[in-house]
């Protein structure tokens, strides 16, 4: 369970609102949700440049004030320099907001008609700051004085009513008579040489033109403007060729708006095609991301960055911000931009937040950037600065001797990769007793026959927290989980008044084994009441690590190990689960911190009942530190899975990374199968469902739990298939996800299907063969025969289906005679003949040499 929609959702609707959490403790004192800020003082404020400094830079539009020092009418010096002051400790690098359009570095026309003054004053200021410096912009239709476009010829007669641009924003388009092309060309050239050749060696980054793409229907390609109706549409190319004269070495950036309109997106595609084809020098694209709650949704931006990339030249986020919404909308949006943006880790290199602080920002709304007008950080910094930790991989150091033996100790339980069910794409944090106890006994009668083993809750257990029905509102307590004397979580009174261990032995009756979810580190509510840390002297406070806490919930602290106390906390909690009768704990948040990632691990294997660890959450796992993560028997490597082709793509991304790792102890995890009928709440890639099913407070009651909470699985027939095959090839561990009682009959067939499961059980991860257009390969060998396997040919398009030649050099098996065999519809397979593979289906087959 990691990024869990529910719980974020949550947590920025109520929980990360201090001012909330504290107003509730006024009001009732005694109860536990007095939890204490962690607020982080002005010198610990993490900075967005180091924060990202491994992925891309992070810059900011400054103004003239800031380049200069003074102030202004508006901003009194004082402000201005919180402001550079805080320029030169979050940022690596700065756009001039205006200094460096043509009406403001070339007003008139003639030899004398340039002001480089405020321009210099920039450049400068970068200089001596250590600040790369970006130039914007060179040939754009606004901005720009009318000499430029003024001559001798007669305008057309459309002249005055083309190309209008929003009133007050910017002046009316120039109506007068014209420049010919070519003095409009030589105007531009003599511009460009004599403005990036000033700046030559010290501007690293020109937007060479601005805006040249036309809103609207595809019909209306390039805007029309002046450069344009004089020129032609060669104007951009010849812009560049400009620039590449006058700094052979600068980056040369198109620029525009609105990118993440999927329209837009391919008229900038095909300009950027056409200007490559003509070998016209562009080094990068500017995407500006003026955006709003709409524009600013992850799906958007993920969309556009996706398009964008495939021009194959770095992407910058030019011009970001961020209108529309209260706090907590913005929070969640920006959060969503830059989780789509570290999605693109490998293309984006810049993003450029246009504006300070709000104060400064040259949107009339009053709140689009990340630092309020006193130059304070607000919760859209907080959730930023979570994202660029959550998705970057912590490289650990060397493993300790203990936790190599602990690594042996644990082989045993888990020779194969483990199958079970887990409660939460189902029924997300809010499974109740009843509920539960009517899943396990479908589980021990339909799934533990084909060997599935542990029955798994996920996180909510001991939560008191309550949802309004339909609803990923909460009831209001949060904050507040069943704990018992010495802080360990105990079966939650809303959800399990009866506790755990009527389930745990209900299962054991079964034949099942139990699991349950638990947190890295320490309840807050321990914290509160300083609890005693159970056979020791010390208290919660004396081991609590507070500046550690998870990034993505805010109920649990870390625990610092350097301290007397720590490992003893470790081995009480174990031993307080074993003692409940649990057989698997699923330690969530825990993977990148090895400390008490070594100490769970030790506890787990000091403890005298068996006990399978399995390890998240898994988005940011990397192989480099797989001799930590085999202090459990699972570890997820990927984050949450969930019924959508990019979900797919994920999981082929994290295999390829892992590819050839499982072994026995330790089996890489693909997180559940979510398949049968799923928890329509927590889905991200269904967000309208959830929120259409946000119902409103009259709705209730008239609605049943069927109605408002389940939803069946999105993927087409072909997507399920190629998802069991890649858990199956893999070696991924199985955990049903979809509920027991509502999923037909059809899903238990297949997920129990006999080929499937010996794939799987085979315990070995394939490894990728071949890919060409559509088509990737993978081979898993059969463990301990020679010549025997499975093979997946995958076809990885959403949309079209593919035909495919097989060959034993794709299969990646030496010549020979083989069988082939098709799992999934039992048939021998002749490969002599193409086959045709559906989108985001799969050839699955077994081999054998004759
Ligand atoms: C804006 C500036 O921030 C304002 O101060 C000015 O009044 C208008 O221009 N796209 C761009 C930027 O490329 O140059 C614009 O900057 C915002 C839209």
């Amino acid at each position: 369970m990691k990024s869990n929609p529910i719980l974020i959702t949550i947590l920025a609707a109520t929980i990360l609102s201090r001012a909330a959490a504290l107003q509730a403790a006024e009001v009732e004192p005694q109860k536990p949700t007095m939890v204490p800020p962690i607020t982080p003082t002005s010198s610990a404020t993490p900075s967005l440049k180091t924060a990202f400094k491994d992925v891309f830079l992070v810059g900011v539009a400054i103004n003239s004030s800031h380049a200069t020092g003074h102030g202004t009418g508006r901003r009194s010096s004082e402000l201005v320099g919180q402001e550079i002051a805080l320029i030169k400790a979050q940022f690596n690098q700065i756009s001039p907001d205006n200094d460096l359009k043509w009406e403001k570095i070339h007003p008139r026309n003639g030899a004398d008609g340039y002001n480089f003054g405020p321009a210099d004053a920039y450049v400068d200021f970068g200089e001596n700051n250590g600040l790369l410096l970006v130039g914007h912009t060179l040939v754009w239709h606004n901005q720009t004085p009318d000499w430029v476009f003024a001559g001798t010829n007669p305008p057309p007669q459309s002249a005055h009513s083309t190309n209008r641009v929003t009133p007050g924003y910017f002046k009316p388009v120039y109506a007068g008579p014209r420049a010919s092309r070519e003095e409009l060309l030589e105007r531009m050239r003599d511009h460009i040489h004599k403005v990036v050749g000033r700046y030559k060696g010290k501007v690293k980054v020109w937007d060479v033109v601005n805006e040249a793409l036309a809103d609207g229907p595809p019909e209306n390609y390039l805007r029309d403007s002046l450069w344009m109706q004089i020129i032609g549409p060669d104007f951009i190319a010849k812009a560049f060729q400009y620039a590449h004269e006058a700094d052979p070495d600068v980056i040369l950036r198109y620029n525009d708006f609105a990118l993440e309109n999927p329209v837009k997106v391919q008229k900038l595609v095909s300009l950027i095609k056409s200007l490559q084809e003509q070998k016209v020098p562009i080094h990068a694209i500017g995407t500006q991301s003026h955006l709003n709650l709409d524009s600013a949704q992850f799906e958007k931006i993920d969309r556009s960055l996706d398009e964008i990339a495939k021009l194959g030249i770095p992407i910058h986020i030019t011009e970001l911000d961020l209108s529309g919404g209260n706090n907590d909308e913005k929070q969640l949006a920006y959060e969503g931009v830059f989780r789509a943006v570290m999605k693109h880790r490998d293309s984006v290199k810049l993003v450029t937040f246009w504006g300070v602080d709000d104060a400064v920002s040259w949107l009339r709304d009053g709140s689009p950037l990340l630092f309020d007008g006193n130059c304070q950080p607000k919760p859209a910094f907080d959730a930023v600065i979570r994202v660029a930790k959550e998705t970057q991989t912590v490289v650990l150091p060397a493993v300790g001797s203990s936790a190599e033996d602990v690594a042996i100790h644990k082989k045993a339980l888990a020779p194969t990769p483990p199958l079970g069910w887990n409660s939460y794409d189902s029924y997300g944090n809010q499974i109740r007793e009843e509920e539960t106890l009517r899943n396990l006994e479908v589980f021990a009668k339909k799934l533990a026959p084909h060997g599935y083993q542990y029955f798994v809750l996920d996180l909510g257990w001991y939560s008191e927290d309550v949802c309004i029905p339909g609803s990923v509102r909460s009831m209001g307590n949060i904050l507040d989980f069943a704990l018992d004397g010495n802080g360990y979580p105990i079966g939650s009174r809303t959800y399990f008044p009866n506790g755990m261990k009527r389930i745990a032995d209900r299962a054991h009756k079964l034949g099942v084994k139990f699991g349950l979810h638990m947190m890295r580190g320490m309840v807050r509510k321990a914290w509160v009441y300083n609890l005693p840390v159970k056979g020791t002297p010390y208290r919660m406070r004396d081991i609590a690590d507070t500046n550690n806490a998870c990034l993505w919930a805010n109920f649990t602290y870390g625990v610092d190990m350097t301290k007397p106390g720590a490992q003893e906390y470790y081995d009480g909690v174990i031993q307080h689960l074993a003692d409940m009768g649990v057989d698997m704990i699923k330690y969530d948040d825990v993977v990148n911190y090895p400390p008490e990632l070594e100490a769970i691990g030790k506890a787990v294997a000091k403890c005298k009942r068996d006990i399978l660890l399995s390890l998240s959450p898994g988005d940011d796992t990397t192989p480099k530190n797989k001799d930590y993560y085999k202090l459990g028997h699972m570890l997820r490597i990927t984050g949450d899975v969930w019924d959508s082709h990019s979900s797919l793509n994920n999981c082929f991304k994290r295999w390829r990374d892992w590819q050839g790792a499982a072994e026995p102890g330790f089996w890489p995890d693909m997180d559940m199968l979510c398949l049968g009928t799923l928890n329509g709440m927590c889905d991200p890639a269904t967000q309208d469902e959830r929120e259409r099913r946000n119902l409103k407070p009259e709705e209730l009651g008239r609605k049943n739990l069927e109605e408002v909470f389940f939803r069946p699985c999105h993927f087409t027939p072909g997507q399920e298939h190629t998802f069991l095959t890649l858990r199956a090839m893999s070696a991924s561990p199985l955990f049903m996800g979809g509920c027991l009682l509502r999923s037909e009959q059809r899903v238990f067939d297949v997920i129990t299907d006999r080929d499937v499961l010996a794939c799987n059980q085979n315990g070995v991860s394939g490894t990728l063969q071949s890919q060409q257009a559509s088509i990737d390969v993978w081979r898993t060998p059969k463990a301990g025969k020679l010549g025997q396997g499975w093979i997946g040919v995958f076809n990885r398009n959403e949309t079209a289906p593919v035909t495919f030649t097989p060959s034993f050099n794709d299969f990646g098996l030496p010549g020979g005679s083989y069988r082939f065999r098709s799992i999934w519809t039992k048939e021998p397979v002749n490969i002599d003949k193409p086959v045709t593979i559906a989108p985001d289906d799969v050839l699955f087959l077994e081999y054998g040499s004759n």
